[in-house]
């Protein structure tokens, strides 16, 4: 057993529905083979456990590992490229680059980058966008497992519209998708999510290969992107003649196993269907800044039931870091104006941690620190003498800390990460 001693804080309650951040400072977790079995004062515990090892994180916050619900695995090189909308930045940024993934070993150096990324920005958990190539893919769960992150990922869909050399047949990819299901879906930490890149770039055949193969996956999940720029809705609707949401849910690809990114232009028929079916929609919020996709309808969201977590979105956001688009979530809200919903630093954690930890079917496991939780978590402890170092210790609450570690907090910030208990190591 091991005894983590600090200020933790987190969200086992949502602040959506009217609950506030829990913070303890001076406590702490009492952690056997991964899971929290018991919380409370550091005194009592230390008093009560005393021959156990002590972990002292009193300096800084402990959060719980953040979940971040959408980033692209092959595109970590591509990050930055500035001025374009979607579509410009898929044809010259992203698209080259993920074609590079067709040789494996280059595609293995791509996941080593990213899983690193993932783990020096605190994410221990991630709904990954994998790759066009099967190879590729399966070096990305080599290297999630070898570090030891939760993910869900798959390989990417698409026959249609974008560069050839990405393109698969309905038959390949159900085919290809089965093995990689069959060697990674819930084995260890990993599981099989089913991958079309759009439905612009997906002919009715493939969705619905992409439907056979959740049906014959059991609890696979599906993940694709849904509503995000202009251009790209218009061009859904004069393929599939509906709502960019029904191109899916026609296929039967809609469910509480779904999570769709961006949803920045819904029809108020997807946020109904979208609603009906328990979908989660993954808020990427510098990407939709980047990219100029337009601002996310968050109070349309909760007012028609849809759970909303997080994603980097990374190529097309700035970096992995869920602090940036917390703050930048807030932002966007912010300048939304009467529209925009209010958002606290509270808010802005449970998006980054209970929300995705429910959006990806982890609720019972990750996304907080409560007894029978595993301890996924984050040590929050800046270089001393840095702004944000200074600004938490004139911090003068713990909600107060919380929103300067949005607005100051990057990787370099984060000391350690565990998962299930066992600390993360970082490639030096
Ligand atoms: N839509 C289809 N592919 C992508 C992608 O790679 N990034 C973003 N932001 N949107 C997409
Ligand atoms: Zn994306």
């Amino acid at each position: 057993m091991t005894l983590f001693r600090g200020t933790f804080l987190d969200t086992p309650d949502s602040p959506f529905k009217g609950a506030h951040m829990r913070a303890e400072s001076d406590a702490a977790l009492v952690v056997r083979d991964g899971l929290i079995v018991a919380r409370g004062r550091a005194a009592a515990l230390l008093a009560e456990h005393p021959d156990e090892d002590v972990v002292d994180l009193r300096d800084g916050l402990v959060l719980p590992g953040f979940v971040d619900t959408h980033v692209h695995f092959p595109q970590v090189r591509a990050i930055g490229g500035l001025g374009m909308p979607l579509l410009d930045w898929l044809e010259r940024c992203a698209l080259p680059e993920e074609a590079r993934l067709a040789d494996t070993t280059y595609a293995a150096g791509v996941a080593a980058d990213f899983v690193d990324g993932l783990a020096r920005a605190g994410t221990t958990t991630a709904l990954v966008f994998g790759s066009h190539f099967a190879g590729a893919v399966d070096t990305l769960f080599e290297e999630a497992t070898r570090v030891g992150l939760r993910v869900t990922s798959g390989l990417v869909l698409s026959d249609r519209i974008l560069r050839e050399d990405l393109f698969t047949t309905p038959e390949r990819a159900h085919a290809e998708g089965l093995v990689l299901a069959e060697k990674w879906h819930g084995v260890g930490r990993t599981r099989y999510a089913v991958t079309p890149r759009f439905a612009l770039s997906c002919t009715d055949e493939l969705l619905a290969s992409a439907g056979d193969l959740m049906r014959d996956v059991p609890d696979a999940f599906f993940t694709s992107h849904v509503n995000e720029n202009r251009e790209e809705i218009e061009g859904v609707r004069a393929l599939f003649g509906s709502d960019y949401s029904t191109s899916y849910d026609k296929h039967g690809l809609l469910g509480p196993r779904s999570v769709l990114a961006h949803n920045v232009h819904p029809t108020r028929s997807d946020l109904r269907l979208l609603g009906q079916r328990g979908v989660a929609v993954a808020h990427c919020p510098t990407s939709n800044a980047a990219l100029g996709s337009g601002d996310f309808p968050l109070g349309a969201h909760l007012a028609y039931g849809i759970r909303v977590a997080l994603g980097s979105d990374v190529g097309a956001g700035s970096g992995f870091c869920l602090f940036k688009e917390g703050l930048q979530a807030y932002f966007c809200q912010q300048l939304l104006g009467a529209e925009g919903h209010r958002l606290t630093a509270g808010h802005l954690l449970h998006l980054a941690t209970a929300a995705g930890a429910d959006a990806l079917g982890l609720a019972d496991v990750t996304g907080d620190l409560s007894v029978g939780k595993e301890f996924d978590a984050l040590w929050l402890s800046p270089e001393h003498g840095n702004t944000l170092d200074v600004v938490l210790r004139h911090a003068g609450s713990p909600d107060d800390a919380l929103a300067k570690a949005f607005a100051l907090a990057g990787p370099a910030d984060i000391r350690q990460t565990w998962v299930a208990g066992t600390p993360i190591r970082l490639r030096r």
